[in-house]
């Protein structure tokens, strides 16, 4: 039984897996009864690194999308549109999809899906968080009897890439986004990346996986990398941690006005300990930790993202339907590779996040600095675990503090008052501390 393929977009991750498809030797045989049978593209003329006859090759990927010769799409075209309109289109043909977009799954998921449950077809999306490492699947089915606390994950790669050069390098940000994008790691507007925008996108559909409902993207509290400096990254290390973007989804404490059902969702810059196993995921790697009941602690890790990786978890989804294709003459969605939430989660606001603090200041350098410093954070309940100051820079002096576990809402509160100090110049940093 031949299974007949609609490639949309022939790009890194599109190119990979051709490359898997065209050479089946020494894989699953189950490989040879895929065929590439259509490959949609923006420019045909383009020069590609694999052999694809220009036959195959078109523009019109709406023809292939409702090509009735097609079983499965395989979308890696990127981007909002025209991918949500190809995918809505092929499930409306009746075709299965495989798609690495999480921009599209996390927008768009419940209408997707929706659709694909009501013709019986299935929409796999491995590829679309952590690059090849197996995590959609388990959480779907390896892991899908365990009550998960929580996920913790550096699951992108283009910035985990940047701030593992930063810092065993010192390496500059722009020099090595630039290296990340000739990779293939980046997206191709690489503001997703840098901004915590991509690995937003992927916590909602883990969380979403883990949780059992949907998750809106306006309720995911996110900063990127940008504002990290070589200072921090120094004075991290100094403290025995390093700084990891980490994408993390984990039911709120009990011990709040909440219940136990909502959630907390964010992305941002921390500090993790050296210690921590995520702590020495690094360059493109990602990891994602996930802790549950009974399962206790489990970790994926490998590569989060480039051509080879990316193509390994698409043609995996591949090989799933087709197996399922040929064993079931009606495919009836299986109910553990579909995906059929009802609700959305509830996510708390940030304020509510309890987690400790590092924070620099630059200030006058005179008595009495660190005290006014303590006293403001005393008023609103910050406890301190430690104050350094590192130094003299243009005449100010910089003090670097690490507070102890804080309602997030009381430490803005501290800041604010701070920031109104005569003796404070400013504030360049603040990160989450794990
Ligand atoms: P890419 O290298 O930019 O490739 C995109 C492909 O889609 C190109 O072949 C392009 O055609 C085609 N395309 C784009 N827009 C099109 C349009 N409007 N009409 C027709 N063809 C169009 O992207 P990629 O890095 O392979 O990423 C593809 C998807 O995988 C994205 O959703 C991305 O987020 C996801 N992903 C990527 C990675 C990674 O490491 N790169 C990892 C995981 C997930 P031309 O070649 O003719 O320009
Ligand atoms: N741009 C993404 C990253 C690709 O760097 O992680 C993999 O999803």
């Amino acid at each position: 039984m031949v299974f007949k393929i609609g490639l949309l977009g022939l790009g890194t991750v599109g190119i990979g897996t051709a490359k898997i498809l065209l050479s089946p030797q020494g894989r699953h045989p189950l490989i040879n009864e895929l065929e590439i049978y259509r490959v949609g593209v923006r420019d045909i003329s383009k020069t590609r690194d694999i052999n694809i006859s220009p036959n195959i090759l078109t523009t019109d990927l709406e023809a292939i999308a409702t090509d009735p010769d097609v079983d499965i799409i395989i979308e890696l075209i990127g981007g909002l549109e025209p991918a949500r309109s190809l995918i809505l289109k092929a499930i409306e043909h009746g075709k299965h999809i495989v798609t690495a977009n999480k921009a599209v799954i996390s927008r768009y998921g419940p209408e997707i899906f929706d659709a694909a449950n009501k013709k019986s077809v299935y929409v796999m999306l491995e590829a679309s968080v952590g690059g090849g490492i197996p995590v959609i699947q388990p959480l779907k089915e390896s892991l899908t009897v365990n009550r998960i606390h929580s996920i913790t994950g550096i699951i992108n790669g283009t910035t985990n890439y940047i701030l593992t050069k930063m810092q065993k390098e010192g390496a500059d940000f722009a020099d090595v986004l630039a290296d990340a994008q000739k990779l293939g790691y980046a997206e191709a507007n690489p503001t997703a990346d840098v901004e915590g925008l991509d690995a937003k996108d992927k916590i909602a559909i883990l969380g979403s996986l883990a949780f059992s409902g949907f998750i809106k993207l306006e309720d995911i509290y996110c900063e990127g990398i940008r504002q990290i400096t070589a200072a921090d990254i120094t004075y991290a290390a100094q403290l025995n941690f390093v700084i990891k973007l980490l994408a993390i989804a984990k039911q709120a404490p009990k011990n709040t006005n909440f219940t136990s059902d909502k959630l907390q969702l964010r992305v941002h810059p921390t500090l993790i300990p050296k210690t921590h196993p995520l702590a020495s995921i690094n360059d493109v790697d990602n990891a994602i930790f996930i802790e549950g009941e009974p399962i206790g602690q489990v970790m994926f890790f490998g590569p989060g993202a480039g051509a080879g990786p990316t193509a390994s978890a698409v043609v995996s989804d591949i090989m799933n339907i087709a197996a399922i294709l040929q064993t079931e003459t009606e495919p009836i969605p299986h109910p553990l590779l579909s995906c059929t939430h009802q609700k959305y989660c509830e996510i708390v606001p940030i304020k509510e996040l309890i987690t400790r603090f590092y924070a620099r200041f630059l200030t006058q350098d005179k008595p009495g600095v660190i005290g006014k410093l303590g006293s403001c954070f005393g008023k609103y309940s910050v406890s301190l675990e430690s104050v350094v100051q590192t130094g003299i820079h243009n005449q100010l002096a910089e003090i670097v503090v690490v507070t102890r576990d804080v309602r997030e809402g009381n430490f803005r509160q501290a800041l604010e008052e701070i920031q109104s100090l005569d003796v404070i110049n400013s504030i360049p940093s603040i990160l989450r501390v794990l």
